[in-house]
């Protein structure tokens, strides 16, 4: 049997970490989250591999999710923005029946009251927040035991 496909999910602005508010997201970049994750796939389990796609349009995260059914065993998504308003994303998520997480690097219920609500979060099997790029490595583990 080939490799199991974990594929990842970064929403909106995920491509400014790094520069963005590096009071609250920490000053690690997308990139250097993803290397992280990728170490410790590597010391983890060889049957898995990982996809990563990033983007800031909503349609594009629906297909994604949409074509993730075809080749993937699961999805690990951090929705950014777009967890507190897309119903599109849920709906998407609620389509597909494979294993999903939903991660966040903030803690969501110490910030503002419109972040304590996720759409997304409905449409998952777990949610994992607040631990920074260790929601990231945290979310393969959960995946792990799911797929
Ligand atoms: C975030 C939290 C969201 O509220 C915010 O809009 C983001 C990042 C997080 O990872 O903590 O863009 O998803």
């Amino acid at each position: 049997m080939g490799k199991k496909l974990i594929q990842f999910i970064d929403g909106p602005n995920l491509n400014m970490l790094g520069e963005r508010e590096p009071d609250i997201y920490g000053s690690m970049t997308l990139e250097e989250i993803h290397n992280e994750v990728r170490k410790h796939v590597l010391n983890l389990n060889s049957e898995i591999d990982l996809v990563f796609f990033q983007s800031n349009s909503e349609g594009e995260i629906v297909d994604c999710i949409q074509n993730s059914l075809r080749n993937c065993s699961g999805i690990i998504i951090n929705g950014g923005a777009f967890s507190h308003t897309s119903v599109a994303i849920l709906d998407a998520l609620l389509s597909i029946d494979i294993p999903k997480i939903e991660i966040h690097l903030s803690n969501l219920y110490k910030r503002e009251e419109f972040r304590h609500h996720s759409f997304i979060s409905k449409g998952v099997d777990g949610v994992i927040c607040g631990f920074g790029p260790d929601s990231y490595v945290l979310a393969v583990d959960g995946m792990v035991k799911l797929i």
